[in-house]
């Protein structure tokens, strides 16, 4: 280690015990799930302690006794999870399903993409890359949300945990780049989703340092709030006596991670819910092992089925992605996704670079020199092993360079999730037909188009080889017959051949984990997110979602949760103030 990375890891220590106050406090407020009764008893029980749940159960708790459930462990104390540095380490952790208590919790869909969820307090803000954008305007309308109630609950999460994108020589560039590949106006740093290119916010802060949905927590109301880790939620249970009525939600079905059964039941009494935030995958699972679904799919499960609904697990959507890898004769900063281009052809282009990415890709599950379906546990081995055995001085080289990607921002295409056991820690069967609309297809096309000017860039010719090294070749030796323009290691279509430029595009194709739906608006829950056809039962969180928001998600999803929050408190004051005034 050279001085100047010796210094650098001695401030990180510095700023670490600095920060160690609110990790402690965090902690007290946490507690595994073993420490629990087998039977309790709260107002409001939220099931899944991710990036919306965590908001919605801290809003809450202002008012009322709740209880969140979350199947993973706390974030705090994981260097992996709290600085940026640790990012490829923490995706590439546990590649199998089998360590419950990795925060990470592996899955491939049936398209053969490999995909990752959270399994830890914070949710998916714990694992991913940080980078925090709202929604635009139109979004906000189409869902039916109230501007200024959506303003509030944006700036409620951001006081909390945004701070501006850091802002590197490659991540200026690549800004630069943007808007001379006229992806334009440059509109500067901005929370907005709108066209050009712009500097974003990030969880991560000034000084790497990331503050997930679990820091919300911090404001929530101790006395009020409950928050168990390793609590793995099996079912949901219902009512059903009244045949009259719907079923209502009476409480939750827990296990510990000694495998003890806990009972979470509603108090009796008025308005009382359970509030399903398990996410894009967990939500319409646990929804089906509780008896909501198609009733014809449940019984291939012996589940017992209250409502017939097939929507759920229906329109499962992931935007796809393809990406280029830029090997750079320059230093580089280690970053993630700061900076954005919003074209108005429907991709957006992000970059990340340095930190060993290029060679951890493959065991972060990025391995897009395959096809889908040909990135197999093993190849992905035996490409990590070539990398490994490369010299020294060409991995050094390799370190040095980073990864462009362009988004299809609204894909058409989408799939479903169905059980594949009864099992809640098993993943389910999930299938997301990237690419199966053509639309799709040229809206990646229109993306390389973008890409391919960006490498033409003045900005960005510091950051890439103008000849091909060897290194290409050592990276991607099956490309070594294409046809194509190979720049320094970014293969590329070269766009004459529509056909050829398609099948890239499908062959290449991996996720930026935007993987939404599966509980959507209106068809599984209402304006309100109360699922349809049973009481007491709302879902909040991105499986809600018809589309991504925002240029990446997570703002949206915390805002969500806080937004819900807030207007549960609101409709619960008024109902209250009815019935008082009759009685
Ligand atoms: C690797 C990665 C990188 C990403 N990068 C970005 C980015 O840079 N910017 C951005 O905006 N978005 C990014 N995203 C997307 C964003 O993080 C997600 O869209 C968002 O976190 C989803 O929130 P959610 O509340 O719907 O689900 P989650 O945050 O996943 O929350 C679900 C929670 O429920 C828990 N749970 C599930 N089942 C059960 C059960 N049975 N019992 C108890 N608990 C359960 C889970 O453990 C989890 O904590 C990224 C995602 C990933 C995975
Ligand atoms: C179910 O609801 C009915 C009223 O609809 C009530 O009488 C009964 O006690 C409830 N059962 C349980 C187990 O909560
Ligand atoms: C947990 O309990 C269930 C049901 O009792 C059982 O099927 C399962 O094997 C147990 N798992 C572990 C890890 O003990
Ligand atoms: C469902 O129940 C039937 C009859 O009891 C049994 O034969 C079958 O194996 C069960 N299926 C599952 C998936 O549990
Ligand atoms: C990259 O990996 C090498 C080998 O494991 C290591 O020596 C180096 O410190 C890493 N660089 C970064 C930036 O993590
Ligand atoms: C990697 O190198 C080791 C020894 O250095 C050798 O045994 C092994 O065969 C190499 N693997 C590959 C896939 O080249
Ligand atoms: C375009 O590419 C496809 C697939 O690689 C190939 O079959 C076809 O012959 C090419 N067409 C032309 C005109 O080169």
């Amino acid at each position: 280690m050279g001085l100047p990375a010796m210094a650098i890891v001695l401030l990180m220590a510095l700023l670490q015990t600095g920060t160690a106050a609110a990790e402690t406090r965090a902690f007290s407020k946490a507690r595994d799930a073993i420490t629990e009764p087998s039977h309790a008893q709260y107002e409001y029980i939220v099931v899944g302690g991710g990036t919306a749940g965590c908001a919605i159960a801290a809003t809450l708790s202002e008012h009322y006794k709740v209880l969140l459930l979350e199947r993973g462990g706390t974030p705090y104390g994981n260097p992996s999870i709290e600085r940026l540095e640790g990012w490829a380490d923490l995706l590439r952790d546990d590649p199998t399903e089998s360590s419950e208590r990795s925060p990470i919790q592996a899955f491939r869909s049936a398209d053969g993409v490999h995909n990752r969820r959270a399994r830890v307090l914070g949710g998916g803000s714990a694992i991913n890359a940080g980078f925090y954008n709202r929604a635009s305007d139109a979004e906000v309308r189409a869902a039916g949300w109230k501007p200024k109630s959506v303003q509030e609950a944006y700036e409620w999460v951001e006081e909390r945990i945004a701070s501006p994108a850091s802002l590197g020589p490659w991540q200026k560039a690549l800004k630069n780049g943007l808007v001379q590949a006229g992806v334009t106006p440059d509109n500067g740093l901005t929370y907005e989703h709108i066209q050009g290119t712009k500097l974003g916010h990030s969880i991560f802060d000034a000084q790497g340092r990331r503050h997930t949905a679990a820091d919300l927590l911090f404001s929530a109301n101790d006395e009020l709030l409950t928050v168990l880790t390793f609590a793995s939620a099996q079912r949901i249970i219902f009512n059903v006596s009244d045949e009259n009525k719907q079923p209502r939600a009476t409480g939750v079905e827990y296990t510990d991670s000694r495998n003890a059964t806990h009972f979470a039941y509603l108090q009796d009494g008025f308005q009382n819910e359970v509030i399903l935030s398990a996410g894009a995958l967990g939500s319409p699972q646990l929804l089906l092992l509780s008896g909501i679904g198609s009733c014809e799919h449940l019984a291939e499960f012996n589940i017992t089925c209250h409502v017939d609904l097939s929507a759920v697990g229906a329109e499962m959507v992931d935007n796809p992605i393809n990406a280029i890898v830029l090997v750079s004769p320059n230093p580089l900063e280690t970053s993630l996704i700061s900076v954005a281009g919003i074209t108005h052809e429907g991709v957006v282009i992000e970059g990340a670079s340095g930190g060993n990415w290029t060679w951890q890709w493959p065991g972060m599950g990025q391995l897009n020199i395959f096809p889908p379906l040909e990135r197999s546990v093993e190849m992905i081995s035996l490409v990590q092993t070539n990398l490994q055995n490369l010299s020294s001085n060409t991995k050094e080289q390799i370190d040095q360079s980073g990864f462009i990607l362009s988004k299809v921002y609204d894909p058409i295409s989408s799939g479903t999730l169905r059980l594949k056991s009864r099992d809640v820690s098993q993943n389910p069967y999930v299938k997301f037909n990237y690419y199966t609309h053509p639309r799709d297809v040229e809206t990646c096309i229109r993306g390389v188009k973008y890409l391919h000017k960006l490498l033409q860039t003045p900005a960005f010719q510091g950051f890439r080889y103008t000849t091909v090294t060897p290194i290409i070749a050592l990276l991607y030796p099956e490309l070594s017959s294409s046809e194509g323009e190979r720049t320094d290691g970014a293969y590329i279509p070269d766009l004459k051949n529509r056909t050829e430029t398609a099948n890239w595009c499908r062959d290449t194709v991996t996720t930026i984990w935007h993987f939404h739906g599966g509980c959507v608006l209106g068809k599984v829950v209402d304006k309100r997110y109360r699922v349809f056809g049973v009481r007491s039962l709302r879902v909040v969180d991105g499986s809600t979602f018809t589309k991504s928001p925002g240029t990446n998600p997570q703002a949206t999803v915390m805002m969500l949760g806080r937004y819900v929050g807030v207007r549960m408190l609101k409709d619960r004051k008024i109902a209250e103030e009815t019935v008082n005034s009759r009685n």
